[in-house]
């Protein structure tokens, strides 16, 4: 089974109550995801492996440590995903981008699968699959089955907000992909909008409605 993490935090808690309010405002909303999402990749790479190399100081010899192990790759679920990229990219800056276009039919709230152009080496690298939003889960589950077709073995999903319906429908189908989140929800409502939410993540960081 996978894990789940729901990032307690005072800041990401504080940030998150500025972007469920529906009277802030689209240049504030996208500010905020941001800096959500850079608080959130500080959490999500605690256990990034380091190895140790000899530097010096201005002063004397000392032991300095960098990241190793597989190198990273981002993959925002467009168009809300994108909103995530700049926070994540600030502390890794090296990491490539990819990304994964869908968006959910009205009726059918099924995921209608758009774009998808990944790193070439994408099935080398550990993958942060980045949504605000996990709702039902399809669109998520979607981006991750592409990623793993592609040959990936090692997924994160890094959402915001996140209903339970949503969290156990990945837990179902993909037990290796761990799970971070800002906030895990109530419920769905009749129209799949996780409550309480923040309604429409892509219409509220892009100003279409
Ligand atoms: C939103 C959100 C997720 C999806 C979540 O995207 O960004 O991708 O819904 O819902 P699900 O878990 O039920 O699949 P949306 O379809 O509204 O597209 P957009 O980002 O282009 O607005
Ligand atoms: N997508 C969103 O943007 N918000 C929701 O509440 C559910 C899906």
């Amino acid at each position: 089974m996978s894990k789940v993490t729901v990032l307690e935090h005072p800041l990401i808690k504080h940030k998150l109550s500025i972007i469920r309010d529906k009277n802030t405002g689209t240049n504030e909303f996208r500010r905020v995801v941001t800096e959500i999402s850079q608080l959130m990749c500080y959490e999500v790479c605690r256990d990034l492996q380091l190895e140790e190399f000899e530097l010096e100081t201005p002063l004397e010899k000392t032991t300095g440590y960098r990241l190793t192990g597989k190198k990273l790759g981002l993959v925002p679920i467009l168009r809300a995903g994108l909103g995530m990229v700049d926070g994540m990219l600030s502390l890794l800056p090296s990491a490539k981008v990819g990304h994964i276009g869908m968006y959910r039919d009205h009726d059918t709230l099924k995921p209608v699968p758009y774009y998808s152009k990944l790193p070439e080496d994408v099935d080398d690298r550990d993958i942060f699959v980045l949504d605000p939003m996990l709702a039902t889960g399809g669109s998520a589950d979607d981006a991750i089955q592409e990623l793993k077709k592609q040959g990936c073995k090692s997924i994160r999903l890094i959402c915001i907000v996140a209903a339970p319906e949503g969290i156990q429908y990945i837990q179902d189908r993909h037990p290796d992909v761990d799970i971070y989140v800002a906030a895990k929800d109530r419920e769905l409502s009749d129209t799949a909008y996780i409550l309480p939410g923040l309604g429409d993540a892509g219409d509220r960081l892009f100003g279409t409605k």
